[in-house]
C-alpha cells in the first residue's frame, strides 16, 4: 500500500498549511520530516539535515503537536511539561511553564490537576503548549483544532500567528 506518492514541497518561513482529505498523507509527511519513518524512495531535508539520517539534529529544533495525543495521565499538566522540557534539554522555570499554559488558555485551576481528568479540549491545549516548549524554530501542528468547540477552534487559529 502506498502511503504517500509524488509529494514535492518546500516549507517557507512563516505559516504553511498542508490540507487534504483523510488518508491523503499529511501525518505521514510530518512523521517523515521528524525521521520517525524512513521513505522507501525520495528524501526530505529540514534545516539542511536529512530527515532520516540526521533526525536528532532536526528534533532539537522542532516542536510537535501530534495527531494522537499521549500523556502520562497520572501527571499534572505542569509535571508533564516539566518532564518534556527536561527530555528535550530545555531549561524552563515554573513561571515560564505557567505562562505557556496561559498562552494556550488552559485554565489555571487545571495546571496542578491530573491529566487523566482533563477534557479532550484541555488535552489539546496541553499538547499545543508542549509543542511550543523551548521556543522551537519550527512547529508542526497536526490537526491543532481537533477536539475544540467552534469558539475555541477560532481562538486557537487566531493564536497560531503568535507562535511565529
Ligand atoms: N507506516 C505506514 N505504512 C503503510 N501505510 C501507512 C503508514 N502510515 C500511514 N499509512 C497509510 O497512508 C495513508 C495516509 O495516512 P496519513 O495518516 O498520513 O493521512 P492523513 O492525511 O494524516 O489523514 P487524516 O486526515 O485522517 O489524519 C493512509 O492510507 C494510511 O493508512
Ligand atoms: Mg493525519
Amino acid at each position: 500500500m502506498v502511503a504517500l506518492d509524488g509529494l514535492s514541497l518546500k516549507i517557507l518561513r512563516g505559516i504553511n498549511g498542508l490540507i487534504g482529505p483523510n488518508g491523503a498523507g499529511k501525518t505521514t509527511s510530518i512523521r517523515l520530516s521528524l525521521g520517525l519513518i524512513k521513505p522507501n524512495a525520495g528524501s526530505a531535508e529540514l534545516f539542511g539535515f536529512d530527515c532520516w539520517s540526521n533526525s536528532c539534529a532536526i528534533r532539537s529544533k522542532v516542536g510537535v503537536l501530534y495527531e494522537k495525543l499521549a500523556f502520562y495521565d497520572h501527571s499534572t499538566g505542569i509535571e508533564q511539561l516539566a518532564l518534556m522540557a527536561k527530555l528535550k534539554g530545555v531549561s524552563v522555570s515554573l513561571v515560564e511553564l505557567k505562562e505557556l499554559l496561559k498562552l494556550v488558555e488552559l485554565d489555571v485551576s487545571a495546571h496542578d490537576r491530573h491529566i487523566g481528568g482533563y477534557s479532550a479540549g484541555m488535552r489539546q491545549r496541553l499538547g499545543l503548549a508542549q509543542a511550543l516548549l523551548g521556543d522551537p524554530e519550527l512547529v508542526f501542528l497536526d490537526e491543532p483544532t481537533s477536539n475544540l468547540d467552534p469558539l475555541n477552534r477560532a481562538k486557537i487559529l487566531e493564536l497560531i500567528p503568535f507562535f511565529e
